[in-house]
């Protein structure tokens, strides 16, 4: 049961600190599994084939699922006044009306999580199926200013996450400019209470640059661009020392930047935000087929909230649906390695369902994992067909393998791919981190089409791949059908190929990447993004 608690920006911060001092072990974390009747049958004697389970995917199954999660969302509407699967979303604040049309399904995320969790449950014991259940964060900031001397900012924008100025009040005091970015304690003064830190962007995280000002008694930091756009990004995970937070574009900064390196000159500011942070429990859904070598699994991912302002059909219902399907039809299938299904809950608010899976892996659990397939926005109606650059010289070892495994099927059903960055903005993240080879498809999300790309995909150049990517109208409209089962079938060779044999895959070696290991000893986040937003 997903609980829903607004408490004050202090207290959830308080609750999430507490939150990450539980103890760090893999498996003892999960509820207790309920074992289903030992009379259904596992197996039917059919191995795993690629082919079979590819001409199982029936787009028509696909839509039917979509229009359950259209109804999953609108049920969400007296609470939320529109259609939304965000985190949270449950309808225990309203009482459902039960003569409505859609009043077989429970609302929003939770009625997600359900829908999810009894469609594998229908499949008997063929799967173990696992709710983990953690906490995440979700702040909202109602009102923010800023005012440099007598200017205000147009780009000004509060960070996500971004604790409030004190007292919820606006904080006047001078502007100082800390050098180097303030990656480090010593680049700030001992006691800035009464003054706002000016940081520039680069080096080291957003988070760090806010705490670093914070432990300095900062009342407010500005943190400018180093490019001539507005700074929008998140803190991340709140930090006791985090404070009020603000980004400017680099133009926007010049001029103050400018006139601070005159020290002769002062200049004042006064910031002013009004935010909270919510702390909500929810939960990822994890279903392990019970056959197949528990040591060596496939593991895939796609999540289940939306964000708040529409009801993510396309992101990630599409994904969503996809596992749902080829979890559906495996089980017609003997398989000789284990494979593991992952609905991951909070990635759109800054990948924390997968991070937390990936985070509280014991190092022997890590090791059982052979890869990770990431399958976020697999239907976007002016779509490219995506494949993540995951290459063995910058991830772990297997990324390749898996990359190639998308580009030659992609090559043998004759339709045309693109590579795109590898750069953490899917559930991908968290494994690459703890050194799990990584890979997966999309179709697009807030990215214009080219010309080039247009005369490839066809489609609309010059508009987004989704146009309606977080928006309201990422509705039952908002798919491209031939991409989908493209995409699902795709996905469906994906698991039966390592399902029936890894033979070829590079074994694990390290849980932790080099790489991971290298860019936290120099502070560095391994990835500028986490989700949709920047970090750094
Ligand atoms: C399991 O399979 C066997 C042999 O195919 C069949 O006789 C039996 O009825 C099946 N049991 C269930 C519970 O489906
Ligand atoms: C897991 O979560 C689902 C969906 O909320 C719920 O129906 C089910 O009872 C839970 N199972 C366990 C074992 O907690
Ligand atoms: C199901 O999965 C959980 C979590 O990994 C594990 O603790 C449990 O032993 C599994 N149960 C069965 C019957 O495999
Ligand atoms: C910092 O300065 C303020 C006022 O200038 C003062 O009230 C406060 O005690 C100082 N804090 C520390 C830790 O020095
Ligand atoms: C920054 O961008 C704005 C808006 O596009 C533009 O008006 C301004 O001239 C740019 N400034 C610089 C220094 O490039
Ligand atoms: C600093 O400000 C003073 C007073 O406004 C001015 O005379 C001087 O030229 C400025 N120096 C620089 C380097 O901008
Ligand atoms: C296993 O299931 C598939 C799909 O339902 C069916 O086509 C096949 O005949 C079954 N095989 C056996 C041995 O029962
Ligand atoms: C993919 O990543 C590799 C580095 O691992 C790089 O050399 C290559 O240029 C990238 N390709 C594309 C198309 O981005
Ligand atoms: C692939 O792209 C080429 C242009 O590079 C185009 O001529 C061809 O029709 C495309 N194939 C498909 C299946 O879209
Ligand atoms: C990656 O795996 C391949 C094949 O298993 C192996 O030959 C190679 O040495 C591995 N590379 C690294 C860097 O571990
Ligand atoms: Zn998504």
């Amino acid at each position: 049961m997903a609980i829903l608690r607004t408490c004050t920006a202090l207290a959830c911060i308080a609750a999430a600190a507490s939150a990450r001092q539980l103890p760090l072990v893999a498996d003892d974390n999960y509820p207790a599994y309920v074992p289903l009747p030992p009379s259904s049958n596992i197996s039917n004697g059919t191995a795993i084939d690629t082919k079979k389970l590819q001409a199982d995917i029936d787009i028509k199954k696909l839509v039917a699922r979509a229009e359950d999660l259209a109804k999953i969302a609108e049920a969400s509407i007296p609470e939320y006044n529109h259609p939304t699967r965000v985190i949270g979303s449950q309808g225990e604040h309203v009482s459902i009306d039960l003569s409505m049309p859609n009043s077989d399904f429970h609302p929003g995320h939770l009625g997600t999580v359900d829908y999810i969790y009894s469609e594998i449950s229908k499949l008997g014991d063929y799967y173990n199926i696992t709710n983990q259940t953690f906490p995440a964060v979700s702040g909202n900031v109602i009102e923010s200013r800023l005012v440099i001397g007598y200017d205000v900012p147009k780009s000004a924008e509060p960070f996500s996450l971004t604790p409030a100025t004190k007292r919820h009040e606006p904080v006047y005091g001078n502007l100082h400019l800390v050098p180097n970015g303030g990656c480090s304690a010593s680049d700030f003064p001992r006691n800035m209470t009464g003054q706002i830190a000016l940081i520039k962007r680069g080096t080291c995280s957003f988070s760090d640059k806010s705490a670093n000002a914070g432990r300095a008694l900062a009342d407010a930091a500005i943190i400018y661009n180093n490019e001539n756009s507005t700074l929008s990004g998140t803190l991340g995970t709140p930090l006791p020392d985090h404070i009020a937070t603000i980004g400017l574009s680099a133009a926007d900064a010049a001029p103050y930047v400018a006139r601070l390196l005159n020290s002769t000159r002062k200049l004042d500011a006064i910031v002013y935000i009004d935010a909270t942070v919510d702390e909500i429990m929810t939960t990822n859904v994890i279903a392990q087929t019970t056959a197949g070598d528990p040591e060596n699994c496939v593991m895939l991912g796609g999540h289940s909230d939306s964000v708040a302002p529409g009801p993510g059909i396309n992101d990630d219902g599409s994904g969503t649906i996809s596992l749902i399907e080829v979890a559906t039809q495996l089980t017609k299938y003997d398989v000789n390695n284990c494979v593991r299904f992952a609905w991951w809950a909070a990635e759109e608010e800054g990948l924390l369902g997968s991070d937390y899976y990936a985070t509280h892996l014991s190092a022997a659990e890590n090791q059982k994992i052979r890869l990770f397939m990431d399958y976020d926005m697999m239907s976007s109606p002016n779509g490219v067909y995506q494949i993540y650059n995951a290459t063995n010289e910058e991830n772990p070892n297997g990324s390749g393998e898996l990359r190639e495994l998308y580009e030659n099927w992609y090559e043998e059903n004759g339709h045309n791919y693109t590579f795109i960055t590898f750069d953490g903005r899917s559930d991908y993240a968290g494994f690459l981190t703890a050194g799990i080879p990584s890979g997966g498809i999309a179709t697009g999300a807030e990215g214009i089409k080219s010309k080039k790309e247009a005369s490839i995909f066809g489609g609309e150049a010059g508009a987004q791949y989704d146009p309606c990517y977080h928006q309201l109208c990422d509705d039952i409209n908002n798919l491209d059908l031939t991409a989908w089962e493209v995409n699902t079938k795709l996905i469906a060779h994906s698991v039966a190929t390592y399902a029936k044999s890894f033979d070829g895959f590079p074994k694990r070696t390290a849980a932790i990447s080099e790489r991971s290991l290298a860019d936290s000893k120099k502070g560095t986040p391994l990835f500028k993004y986490k989700g949709n937003e920047l970090i750094m």
